[in-house]
């Protein structure tokens, strides 16, 4: 990187990240599929007041047949990368019954993003199971690992000559968090034990993954980078009282470390997902938090927390020495407002660990797209392009215009 010039270097990624669930619509094989229109889950947005239409994913971005549009809409945004995650539940919509058909729209995304002069950057799970698996017991499963590493191996013999970049799981503490400990996603359970069982078991789907990708890109002679994208919350200590410190210092040991320090061996980069930061502590009540700053936040009422970035990127690089790649960093943003500064100030951060000789190698914005957000629904707006849900209709919001000047120029804010 040159010293004198401030200019981000030449190969970083710049660009956007989507996930397939979230933005392809008519998942129908999958665990989410399903459980949105399950009766339990009819009755808790009943008992909320909620509209339980805007709680289906449906046919919800449609970009599964309108990925050609939307890649152009990234082309003239200048991104030179895309993240994107493959449907396991397309893929292998029954135990070892493989679809040729999906694996080939995903060689034709694939070969779009390329035509387009666009590195694709491919999850292979993102929080959605095919129905079969969760059938099986999901993720608590004993097979459940090397099913997975399966299905990878299915993917990346017949897809991987399109990329180096892969991730194989998308956020595994929050997937194992929400579903089987907070009980707000599929499959619904508040159990500690089984927490634990579904983390090692993903660490584990990582680790029979990476082998044997690097054995198939070994024989091909193929490059090959794999990591985790992995979900990042800036921990501070809610006071100056030591339970208060120790209490942030336990979460950053668990939310932050626990993962990557045991796929060290087992990671050609560490994937880093990044929005927000809380001060945390402990009274005679119990857990307490609070904002950072007291300063802005997001539709969703997270606090906007550039800082908290650059923390986490000294913690992962002076632990692990391995390259970092922003895989998400976004806002839920529908006015779109703050989106501009939010980037701007996200990738000031960035440009400045990278001066300090933190290897990073790209930014994705998450996301492309307005998208299903989960358990939220079709109301929050991340995307750098605004869906009109009843139309489809895509229109470019202006901070995506303010992000592509900096993607084109890769002058840093
Ligand atoms: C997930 C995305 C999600 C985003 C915003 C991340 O945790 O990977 O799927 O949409 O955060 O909540």
């Amino acid at each position: 990187m040159s010293m004198l010039q401030r200019i981000f270097p030449k190969d970083f990624l710049f660009g956007a990240a989507t996930s397939a669930h979230q933005v392809e619509g008519n998942n129908t094989q999958s665990d989410w599929w399903e459980w949105e229109q399950s009766p339990r889950r009819q009755e808790q947005l009943k008992r909320l007041g909620k509209d339980p239409r805007d709680f289906f994913s449906g046919r919800a971005c449609d970009h599964y047949n309108r990925f050609h549009e939307d890649f152009d809409i990234a082309e003239k945004l200048n991104h030179n990368a895309h993240r994107f995650s493959i449907e396991w539940a397309r893929i292998e919509p029954e135990e070892g019954r493989w679809d040729m058909s999906a694996v080939a729209h995903y060689g034709d995304a694939l070969s779009a993003l390329r035509e387009r002069a666009i590195t694709p950057i491919v999850t292979l799970h993102h929080f959605t199971n095919p129905l079969w698996f969760a059938k099986r017991g999901g993720w608590e499963w004993e097979n459940a690992p090397a099913r997975f590493a399966r299905y990878c191996e299915f993917v990346y013999t017949r897809l991987g000559e399109w990329t180096p970049w892969w991730i194989t799981i998308n956020e595994p503490t929050v997937f194992a968090n929400k579903s089987y400990f907070e009980g707000k996603w599929p499959p619904q359970k508040k159990n500690i034990v089984a927490l634990h069982r579904v983390l090692l078991n993903l660490i584990d789907g990582h680790r029979q993954a990476f082998r044997l990708l690097h054995t198939i890109a070994q024989n091909e002679k193929r490059e090959l980078r794999v990591g985790i994208a992995h979900q990042y919350h800036a921990w501070l200590p809610y006071s100056k009282l030591p339970w208060d410190i120790a209490t942030a210092a336990i979460l950053r040991y668990l939310t932050w470390h626990y993962v990557p320090q045991r796929l060290k061996n087992e990671c050609d980069y560490i994937g880093i997902n990044y929005y927000s930061g809380r001060r945390v502590g402990i009274r005679l009540k119990g857990f307490v938090e609070k904002s950072c700053e007291n300063e802005e936040t997001s539709d969703l009422k997270w606090e906007i927390y550039p800082q908290g970035l650059r923390a986490v990127l000294r913690a992962m690089w002076n632990a692990y020495r391995k390259p970092l790649l922003i895989t998400e960093n976004g806002i839920a943003d529908a006015t779109d407002a703050k989106r501009a500064r939010f980037i701007a100030e996200h990738l000031a951060v960035l440009y400045d660990a990278l001066r300090e000789g933190i290897d990073i190698r790209g930014y994705l914005y998450w996301s492309l797209l307005d998208n299903f957000e989960w358990a939220h629904g079709f109301s929050p707006r991340f995307g750098l392009v605004e869906i009109d849900y009843r139309t489809l209709e895509r229109k470019i919001r202006p901070s995506a215009y303010a992000y592509a000047e900096i993607c084109k120029t890769r002058i840093p804010p």
